[in-house]
């Protein structure tokens, strides 16, 4: 089966169930503040677990697009050295919503896997929440009970509160869980060691691939679990380890959701996949972070140095510091690749499709940034690790090529622990904080009173949930100087951008005059709907177009 018939064939499974098919929710999370990225298929639905909407039906399935580089999940550190951590990926899931049970979520899942997708359930181990007494919580013998109809005493294992009770996050739903686990070794392996050993150890052949939930309580800020008005099911299946399965693979890279990208980082680097262990792992990265990125971008988030924005521009830095210094790039390639995702993925998630052009553009620009100072960084670091050749990275230094380098921290990690080194993070905080007092200082803005153009003018126009563009005039201004700039905030009677708020970035635009033509670029809104910062007053007066970009 290709990736695109196993999806299918999950989602024709749960929908022949009675299930409900759902799209997967953006990547992006907009509206949740213990949350920057989706982490798990059940964010989307946390409110109809926690019962505070309606539920819009009692089953759902869908194949929800995941990010795992921050916070409680996170997997970044793994990515690209091993063979099935990633930063995006896709989760299949299936819910209930105070329908059924533990007792069905495990007959479908054993359903799916052994007559459907026909694994061999000689290779499966399931486990059951074994209990944990500091949250006095009894081991799950109802769980036990259901798989013994399935498989045999010795693949079923009971597991602890970090592997078998599921949280989404530090607060929120959560519940103890049964995950199921396959052992792809080779026969002789098996016989060395039993696969039931090796269930959670990290071995890249013994590996989870789903992980059934059984939803029962509200975790508080205290951290005593509420329980939940109804029982619920939230599943998760990871696609990419389910097409490694399927396709009879050892890692996930050598399915079809990833060799189409690898092949093509191979051909532009002039390198074969396989050969060289320090490559592949670029190779890896790179198609990784590629589709974390882009999908991040697709559902309208920008790199930036704020909150998520920033978590994707390092994600991406990480990629292009990956390909300079082990696959020779030294100009942008990244960008090069969107295509081929596009065309892989764009029929399951048409908004990598509607945004493509967008998606390559600011990979691009972002790339060349990078590259500029990238190279320099490298130098930097190299002659520092020369001249300093044992003890902490000094923080000082981190900050430096950080600050002047454009270097994320975590990338500057990295490059230390590949030389078995660590940074002073102490000291580099501390130099963060101190550059973080200097520049609240400097960006003080010292602002001249307002000059109305339209007395009294109050209600902005906000178009931006039907329009792109819209007709304006400014209706104020005022002359600002910030960082030793002298410039013009103006404030317009209509706009299609949206303001940079709670953690959201701001869109940009341009500003046009219809008669002349006349473009040029505004700086980002600073202030909701219309506050804008122009290098001068261009059109006083005049009738003018703005449109987003
Ligand atoms: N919420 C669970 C997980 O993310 C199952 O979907 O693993």
């Amino acid at each position: 089966m290709n990736s695109q018939e196993i999806r299918k064939a999950f989602l024709d499974f749960f929908q022949s169930k009675s299930h409900h098919i759902v799209s997967s929710s953006s990547i992006v999370v907009k509206n949740d503040p213990t949350l920057l990225f989706t982490n798990a298929g059940m964010n989307q639905f946390k409110d109809i677990f926690l019962g505070n909407v309606e539920k819009p039906y009692n089953r759902a399935a869908d194949t929800q697009k995941c990010l795992r580089v921050s916070g409680k999940h996170n997997d970044l550190e793994e990515v690209g050295h091993d063979t099935y951590h990633h930063t995006m990926f896709e989760m299949l899931g299936n819910w209930s919503f105070g329908d059924y049970f533990k007792k069905e979520a495990i007959a479908y899942a054993w359903e799916l896997l052994t007559e459907v997708y026909k694994i061999d359930k000689n290779i499966l181990y399931v486990t059951y929440f074994g209990g944990d007494e500091k949250e006095n919580l009894a081991a799950d013998e109802e769980a036990h009970q259901y798989w013994k109809q399935y498989c045999e005493e010795s693949h079923i294992l009971p597991g602890n509160k970090h592997d078998n009770f599921w949280e989404m996050g530090e607060i929120g739903p959560c519940g103890a869980c049964s995950e199921i686990h396959i052992d792809l070794r080779s026969d002789e392996e098996k016989q060395q060691i039993c696969g039931a050993d090796l269930v959670n150890k990290d071995n890249p052949l013994v590996i989870e691939i789903w992980n059934l939930v059984f939803m029962e309580f509200n975790r508080k800020a205290d951290k005593t679990l509420e329980p939940l008005k109804e029982k619920n099911i939230d599943t998760g299946m990871g696609f990419e380890r389910l097409c490694m399965v399927l396709q009879g693979k050892k890692s996930n890279y050598d399915t079809d959701v990833f060799q189409p990208l690898i092949q093509n980082i191979a051909t532009l680097s002039n390198n074969v996949y396989g050969e060289d262990a320090k490559k592949d792992i670029a190779m890896r990265v790179c198609a990784d972070h590629l589709r974390a990125v882009s999908f991040a971008i697709a559902d309208g988030l920008m790199p930036s140095n704020n909150k998520a924005g920033y978590v994707i521009r390092r994600i991406l830095r990480r990629a292009v510091r990956y390909g300079y210094t082990f696959l020779a790039f030294n100009e942008p390639f990244m960008y090069a690749l969107v295509d081929t995702l596009v065309e892989q993925m764009g029929e399951q998630f048409p908004e990598l499709q509607k945004n493509h052009g967008l998606i390559v553009k600011v990979i691009k620009e972002e790339e060349s940034a990078f590259l500029k100072t990238l190279a320099g960084g490298i130098q930097k670091f190299d002659k520092y690790i020369k001249d300093n050749p044992i003890g902490k990275i000094n923080g000082g230094f981190a900050f430096e090529l950080f600050d002047t380098y454009g270097f994320p921290i975590d990338l500057t990690c990295l490059m230390a622990k590949e030389q078995g080194r660590e940074v002073d993070m102490e000291a580099f905080e501390e130099n963060l904080k101190r550059q973080k007092e200097r520049s609240k200082n400097a960006a003080t803005i010292k602002a001249g009173d307002w000059v109305e153009i339209v007395e009294n003018f109050k209600d902005e126009n906000f178009v931006g949930y039907d329009e792109y563009e819209c007709q304006c005039h400014i209706v104020r201004y005022r002359q600002v100087e910030t960082k030793g700039q002298a410039l013009f905030q103006i404030v317009l009677d209509a706009t299609p951008m949206y303001a940079e708020m709670g953690g959201q970035v701001g869109d940009q635009g341009v500003l046009i005059n219809g008669e002349e033509k006349h473009v040029k670029k505004l700086m980002r809104l600073t202030i909701l709907n219309v506050e804008v910062v122009v290098e001068y007053i261009l059109y006083y007066g005049k009738k003018m177009k703005i449109i987003m970009l």
